[in-house]
């Protein structure tokens, strides 16, 4: 088959871990005999730079009219100045929200290759872990209403969480869907306690669980949830939650599984169209420097090949590469603290796509 894949490699180590990420894409290609185009487009600093703008209509385009979009990350002090509407992390927020990926998908696994690289202590994390976070994207806090104000204490600012029930059922299904496949719990996470729209958001999530008998729903309060990572992670199978927690609590799963440099994501809308990218962002101090850990792209691609292609065993192909660099002892410098025998990210790449 051929497909027609818009990447927007971005900034700092972006382009780093995407070239990796298309290495191995091309492997399969020619393992499996399929085409994938590659369409290169501009997002965040790298759009800034050559065009002024974060998000140029032209990138939006190209993005809708292809099969899958593959991202690598944007954003970096250099653009610091720009004004708020026109930052790099603006682009991200647009292109999810321009192409309609709702449901984000972070899979916080613990490969058994790195199981000591958790700094949870082994009887805590065990043979492993598996957890599914999964993130509304397009709603909540960083789209809602925003501004600024003058008050007698001087200048006063505000940012709005607001949900409607339309767009908690439509995240709450994406998750009792994916623990139907997998251990069949779901764990909402809110703050149903303080904020009105957490609890709309646990009685709709009640709602939905209706149609899901199978699935055991529990609800946690987002501080709870935090602790609970941490004391015993092996509690959560699907993690359903609001864009803005689950932004944070998926940077501490990360930490839990070893180093953020292996979890991929998954961004996904109605259709079978997405968005993929590494949980990690642009780490500009060490772009072209070959310290960055391209796994995480590599395992978003195969993302990609599972979810927006249906292509199973091309993606078990990938994973099994990974699972193949690691189990021989392969380490990128964030694996290995920077030790001297540590892997480029380029020889990383190459590693992997040898063992497709
Ligand atoms: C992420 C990032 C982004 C987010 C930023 C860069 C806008 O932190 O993908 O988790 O908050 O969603
Ligand atoms: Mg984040």
């Amino acid at each position: 088959m051929n497909y027609n894949i818009a990447v927007v490699a971005g900034d700092g180590i972006g382009p780093d871990v995407t070239d990796e990420a298309i290495r191995a894409m091309n492997k399969i290609g020619e393992k499996f005999g399929h085409t994938f185009n590659f369409t290169h487009v501009l997002a965040g600093g790298a759009a800034i730079d050559a065009t002024g703008e974060c998000l140029p209509d032209e990138t939006l385009e190209t993005c809708k009219a292809s099969d899958a979009v593959l991202l690598g990350a944007v954003g970096g002090p250099k653009w610091d100045p720009q004004p708020a509407e026109n930052r790099p992390e603006r682009a991200l927020l647009g292109l999810r929200k321009g192409l309609g990926l709702y449901a984000n998908l972070r899979p916080a696994m613990i490969f058994e290759e790195l199981a000591d690289a958790s700094p949870l202590k082994s009887e805590i994390v065990g043979s492993g872990l598996d957890i599914m976070i999964c993130r509304e994207l397009t709603g909540g806090i960083y789209f809602g209403k925003r501004g600024t104000d003058e008050t007698e204490n001087g200048k006063g600012a505000y940012d709005v969480e607001y949900y409607s029930e339309m767009e908690i059922k439509r995240i709450a299904k994406v998750a009792f869907e994916l623990a139907m496949k997998r251990n069949k719990r779901v764990t909402s996470v809110d703050k149903s306690n303080v904020l009105e729209s957490s609890r709309l958001w646990r009685k709709t999530v009640a709602e939905v669980a209706e149609d899901y008998p199978e699935v055991d729903l529990d609800n946690f309060y987002v501080d709870n949830a935090s602790m609970q990572l941490i004391r015993d992670p092996k509690h959560f199978d699907v993690l359903l939650t609001t864009n803005m927690f689950g932004d944070i609590l998926s940077d501490e799963a990360s930490q839990i599984t070893g180093s953020i440099g292996m979890l991929p994501s998954a961004s996904l809308g109605d259709g079978s169209f997405g968005m993929y990218e590494p949980v990690h962002g642009s780490a500009p101090d060490i772009a072209g420097t070959g310290k960055a850990n391209p796994i995480a792209t590599i395992l978003s691609a195969a993302m990609m090949l599972r979810y927006s292609f249906g292509l199973k065993e091309e993606a078990d192909a990938i994973e099994n590469a990974v699972k193949e660099f690691l189990k021989q002892g392969y380490r990128t410098a964030d694996l290995c603290h920077g030790a001297p025998e540590a892997v480029s990210t380029t020889e990383a790449g190459e590693l992997i796509a040898s063992f497709i």
